[in-house]
């Protein structure tokens, strides 16, 4: 966002605080259990949009040099292969051996490498994708024409440090899936120069929505982390804004009512709020002061998701390649506290899916102040052609 926006925003939240207000929805809304645990549904969203829709992977930054590689995990179990060429571009391969299907490199690795090389028979590929070396190739395989036997590669493009990747390895990503002030976003956060700080993966027994939908409201802070983020923040106030299916969320702190009292060159939002730009299908990104949370979820099943956690931070102060002993204080700091954070929306994701699945309560309602979950669904509906 711009400094325009970003004051615009902060008076709005002002006002709606002042007044007491809210934004909201027309009218509740009420939505079946089905969407959360159907097999036939998953099914359907699968197809429709895990499988359809441009998607976030990463953030180049997670390949800063040439030759570095991270492994990630999209839809039915699609393991993807992100390097960065030797001409320093980010590529996004299947990490899928063209020989017979084993996995070029370990599932949660990462690493640096000139070339990939099959565990299994050592079929060799660059980091362009081609295939380069093969045992045996002439006398085993004399009726294959090798340069067919490139990684699938998926059309890809850097957005200001976000990473996106067409799902479906026949098609190209629209030129202009992603509007603007998104994009601007990105820029806004500085994620071209962050820099990984940690990573983790985990399963979580709930469906992606029930977890996309914590990020998204307010309304559970003062109850579900009472003693963690409530202290810290205004309650059930929000405010946010979409484009398409992409949205951005400002969950305003107890500072930002200093803001009356200052400049408005002294406003500055990335200590007055947390901003959530939520990049669906599956990706949330959490800018708090000092860092940014990717958080990714990959749906296994209707009731199971992956969850792959990137912390980005700013780079050392002092040039150097490692942060100093004090910036690392603050990073652990805030990389526990957000694990602990996430694991209380996470523990009350996984209750909720179990009792749907029980299906005694057959309906979930969203409140007039939840809207951000109306329009969350409402675009999904759209998406799944509902
Ligand atoms: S499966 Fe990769 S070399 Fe055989
Ligand atoms: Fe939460």
């Amino acid at each position: 966002m711009d400094r325009q926006t970003e004051i615009r925003l902060i008076k709005e939240v002002v006002e709606l605080h002042e007044n007491g207000d809210k934004q909201f929805h027309d009218s509740t809304e009420t939505h079946t259990i089905d969407r959360y645990v159907s097999e036939d549904w998953f099914k359907r969203e699968t197809q429709l949009i895990f499988q359809q829709m441009p998607a976030a992977i990463a953030t180049a930054n997670e390949v800063p040099n040439i030759g570095d590689y991270v492994s990630l995990d999209w839809i039915n179990g699609l393991p993807l292969l992100m390097v960065r060429d030797k001409d320093d571009q980010v590529r996004v391969y299947a990490n899928v051996c063209r020989h017979r299907n084993a996995r070029l490199v370990a599932t949660g690795s990462s690493g640096c490498k000139r070339r990939f090389s099959c565990p299994y028979h050592a079929w060799t590929y660059s980091s362009e994708g081609k295939l380069i070396a093969a045992p045996e190739f002439e006398s085993g395989f004399s009726d294959l024409n090798k340069d067919e036997l490139n990684l699938i590669e998926f059309d890809s493009r850097v957005i200001n440090g976000m990473v996106f990747i067409h799902p479906d390895p026949e098609q190209k990503l629209p030129d202009d899936f992603l509007h603007e002030e998104m994009a601007l976003g990105f820029k806004y956060l500085d994620l071209e120069n962050q820099r990984v700080y940690a990573r983790r993966d985990y399963v979580i027994k709930a469906n992606w929505k029930i977890l996309a939908e914590g990020g998204i409201e307010a309304y559970h802070f003062n109850v579900a982390h009472k003693d963690t983020l409530a202290p810290f923040f205004l309650g059930n106030l929000s405010t946010w804004e979409s484009w398409g299916p992409y949205m951005r969320m400002i969950l305003p702190k107890k500072p930002l009512l200093e803001a009356r009292d200052l400049n408005e060159d002294q406003w500055d939002m990335r200590q007055m709020a947390n901003v959530i730009y939520n990049l669906p299908p599956g990706m949330l990104l959490l800018a708090q002061p000092d860092n940014i949370s990717l958080i990714k979820m990959v749906p296994l099943a209707p009731g199971e998701t992956r969850i792959e956690e990137v912390l980005l931070v700013n780079p050392p102060k002092n040039g150097s390649d490692d942060w100093s002993e004090e910036e690392r204080k603050i990073h652990e700091k805030n990389h526990y506290l957000v694990n602990h954070i996430l694991t209380e929306d996470w523990v009350l994701g996984e209750t909720i899916q179990a009792n749907m699945e029980s299906g005694i309560v057959k309906e979930i309602h969203f409140g007039r102040f939840e809207s951000a979950l109306t329009e969350f669904h409402r675009r999904y509906e759209e998406d799944m052609r509902l």
